[in-house]
């Protein structure tokens, strides 16, 4: 996720920037840059990798920069399309958030003109349109450029020999801080805190401009306008938290942000990957935790939608199987990209002769260089050491994985392949209704404070979604709990159940519901406290103590919403009773070892 960090002021500039941006890390990116502003020209120090490799030291400190932190979307992470970016002359430098839609058009059109790029990105043009455009003055040549663009864009800009920094919003936010004799700007309040806790946050259309003295805001209409100034009533940590009392829960919440930004551009296929060329007579998901819940989903996914033989393996398991004869198509799932067992199940396949793909969400990480092709989920940087929206983003991939199989196999009717994709869009929309009735969850997670064991229990699709409920369950509140498929609780656990053990049964009104009527029925009878999530139905909600409901949706798509509940009740417990949600005891972000 990008980031961007501007000041004017009398203080050091190459400072404030640096530790601005190191505020912004824990967002995720690929590259970082900073840009000073001096009498003789301007000073560039970018570079791929982490922000403390980014030598900024070897450049001289003036008062005036601006910085960015690069998470690749146009272009590969690399120095040369790290930001900042420069215009022909060097008098000019720019960072940008966001995307230019119209920026093919236009950098042709620059590059007719005679001006040179050394960028891949959408985001060079920006430099060399400000210079293309110069009029003597810079913010009023950006109100000028910025009416060229189209798409979301945060831009800062500065001039060689000037201490104003001129801005502009547009889809991608922008805030300005407020000093005594400096001034400062930034993507995210983070960035700036340190320094001031009173910021204006620009509108849509906004143009600013930033003095050491002043801050001057003009309209998309060009009017000179005031803005609120608001005062910051959270530290650091929790404005990097935006808000919520721990990152699982701002994660949670992110869920339908993210689900639409692994979407974006996908309706209509992958352009990234063409799964047609590899041969898909059988399919083997790998990965390990929380991952291997997804896999679990997407086997079910990529059997029922492409009618395709597939396995669900952990990378534990697998990188000590025996080979077979089957070479099938092996599709790696791992958020962070740098879970050992995973990796070196990864190279287990290729030296098996498998053809590979990795879903991850972290560009760069390890396995993308392990494997033949790359699939990212977009879901944004996640710091909670429990997976939530990542998960939920591997998930939504196997759905596109299993329709776009489908469709290239034959197996799979376009039209379905529409209405499988129409719903996969309303699913942000279905998640935010139930994000609403939060507090209802929290209500019923008191039923699981004091439990002695907890059973998740569900079928069919949602099967894995109960061992991801009691994953979830386990390691943030450190209650002991078991996932099932419902149907095998009397083969032994059953002798395990008592009023002290509650059971959280997945009930959703696919072909399974009736079965699973019967395993309530059989659960209930034994005493045990019956938490139900899924489907309304009057049958259901006389067997049970507690009914969730999710938003009516075909049952292929219950596991999203009700995977949403399952994260919120884990919370919520963990929560009751005081755990240390997002750093739980012994357990890390990415296993990195063996
Ligand atoms: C649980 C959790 C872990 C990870 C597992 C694999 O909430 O996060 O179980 O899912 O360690 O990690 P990745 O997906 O990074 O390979």
């Amino acid at each position: 996720m990008c980031g961007i960090v501007g000041y004017t002021g009398k203080n050091n500039a190459r400072e404030i920037l640096l530790k601005g941006l190191g505020r912004l890390e824990y967002r995720g990116y690929d590259s970082a840059g900073v840009a000073l502003a001096g009498e003789s020209g301007i000073y560039i120090q970018k570079k791929k990798g982490r922000l403390k490799e980014l030598d900024a030291k070897e450049i001289p400190s003036t008062n005036i920069g601006i910085g960015h932190t690069r998470w690749a979307t146009h272009g590969k992470p690399s120095n040369e399309n790290s930001h900042p970016f420069s215009d022909c002359t060097g008098d000019i430098a720019i960072v940008h958030n966001g995307i230019i839609d119209n920026f093919i058009h236009l950098k042709e059109d620059l590059i007719n003109k005679g001006h040179e790029f050394t960028s891949e990105t959408d985001s060079e043009i920006i430099s060399h349109l400000l210079e293309e455009h110069f009029n003597g003055d810079l913010v009023d040549t950006l109100k000028i450029v910025v009416k060229m663009l189209k798409g979301s864009f945060a831009i800062c800009a500065l001039q060689k020999d000037s201490k104003n920094i001129a801005v502009a919003r547009n889809q991608s936010p922008l805030v300005i801080g407020l000093g005594v004799g400096e001034n400062f700007v930034a993507s995210d309040v983070p960035a700036i805190l340190d320094y001031t806790n009173e910021v204006k946050y620009l509108e849509d259309g906004d143009v600013a401009l930033l003095t050491p003295n002043e801050v001057r805001i003009w309209d998309s209409q060009d009017a000179l306008v005031e803005r609120d100034v608001v005062e910051i009533q959270w530290t650091i940590e929790d404005a990097e938290k935006g808000g919520y009392e721990h990152y699982m829960l701002k994660e949670i919440h992110e869920q339908p942000k993210a689900i639409h930004a692994s979407l974006l551009g996908r309706l209509g296929g992958f352009t990234e990957v063409d799964l047609g060329k590899y041969d898909t007579e059988f399919i083997r998901l790998i990965s390990c935790g929380t991952s291997y819940h997804a896999a679990l989903v997407g086997k079910y996914l990529i059997e029922d939608i492409a009618r395709i033989p597939c396995t669900a393996e952990l990378a534990s398991e697998y990188r000590y199987s025996s080979p077979s004869e089957l070479h099938p198509f092996t599709i790696l799932i791992s958020q962070s990209g740098e879970t050992a067992d995973t990796i070196a199940a990864a190279k287990e396949a290729k030296r098996r002769g498998c053809k590979t793909l990795a879903v991850t969400n972290v560009m760069n990480s390890s396995i993308t260089r392990e494997v033949d092709e790359v699939i990212f989920t977009h879901a944004g940087p996640e710091i909670g050491v429990a997976a939530t929206k990542t998960f939920t983003t591997q998930v939504i991939m196997m759905y596109l994985i299993a329709i776009e199989l489908g469709l290239k196999t034959k197996r799979l009717l376009r039209e379905t392949a529409q209405e499988y994709r129409d719903e996969l869009r309303r699913i942000p929309r279905h998640v935010r209704v139930l994000l609403d009735r939060s507090e209802d969850i929290e209500r019923v997670s008191e039923k699981l404070i004091g439990a002695d064991d907890i059973f998740f229990v569900g079928r069919h699709l949602n099967y894995p979604v109960a061992l991801e409920g009691a994953l979830k369950l386990k390691e943030i509140a450190y209650i002991h709990s078991a996932g099932y498929p419902a149907g095998e609780l009397k083969h032994g656990p059953f002798a395990l159940l008592t009023n002290r053990t509650p059971v959280v049964a997945i009930s959703v009104k696919d072909h399974t519901f009736e079965k699973m009527l019967g395993n309530i029925g059989e659960i209930a009878s034994r005493d045990s406290p019956i938490i139900a999530v899924g489907d309304h139905d009057p049958e259901l909600e006389k067997l049970s103590d507690d009914l969730i409901t999710v938003p009516s949706v075909p049952t292929l798509f219950s596991p999203i919403l009700v995977n949403v509940v399952l994260q919120l009740l884990a919370y919520y417990t963990a929560y009751k009773l005081e755990c240390a949600i997002d750093k739980p005891r012994n357990l890390a972000k990415s296993v990195t070892v063996e």
